[in-house]
């Protein structure tokens, strides 16, 4: 791809304030909806959602377990393939529990509809969608997503746990990357 030429630049999109606010929307909305329920797993999609995963759980004060899962459907480029490969499973058994798949960004919406498919074959009580980032723009399937932290437009975004690459993934905010015409 002409983009992996020439160093991108890095804009500021949305603040570290901002994200942290619209956690604490999530986590009390989240608390508000399984407030009655037990045997909450908290799914984090690696690598992406770690730190959104990581916020979002101190926030919530409803118990909760969490475990991870990897999936990989982009090499080290921006494009998806479609193609989801489970890379790493969960270690907890899902049966009767209700999951919470939590996504850092829905981009065309194959890992998420992957993600349900798999997981909600497994028996359990409830399946719901958790995304700090969605870009609709870009969607190729229609996937619910439960709890949104923002939609924003088509661009790749790094940043609170999204790479490029591998990099950029601990910066405190949200920026977006642009290559610039020259080739
Ligand atoms: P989808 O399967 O096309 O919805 O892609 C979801 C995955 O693509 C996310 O979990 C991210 O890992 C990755 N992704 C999509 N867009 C971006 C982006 O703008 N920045 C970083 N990662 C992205």
């Amino acid at each position: 791809m002409t983009q992996a030429d020439g160093a991108p630049t890095l804009s500021p999109y949305i603040s570290e304030a901002d994200i942290q606010a619209r956690i604490l929307e999530l986590a009390r909305q989240i608390d508000a909806d399984y407030a009655h329920d037990e045997d909450i797993v908290l799914v984090g999609v690696l690598r992406g959602s770690f730190i959104f995963l990581a916020d979002l759980a101190r926030r919530m004060t409803v118990p909760h377990h969490v475990d991870f899962i990897a999936v990989s459907s982009y090499g080290s480029g921006t494009v998806s393939s479609g193609v989801v490969r489970l890379v790493m499973d969960l270690r907890t058994d899902i049966t009767d529990k209700h999951v919470i798949i939590v996504e850092d960004i829905v981009d065309t919406g194959h890992t998420v509809q992957y993600l349900i498919r798999t997981l909600a074959a497994r028996g359990p009580a409830s399946v719901r969608t958790c995304a700090l980032l969605r870009k609709l723009d870009r969607k190729v399937v229609d996937v619910p997503v439960d709890y949104l932290g923002f939609d924003i437009p088509d661009a790749w975004v790094v940043g609170y746990g999204l790479d490029y690459a591998d990099r950029y993934r601990t910066l405190p905010y949200i920026g977006v990357l642009e290559w610039g015409a020259e080739e």
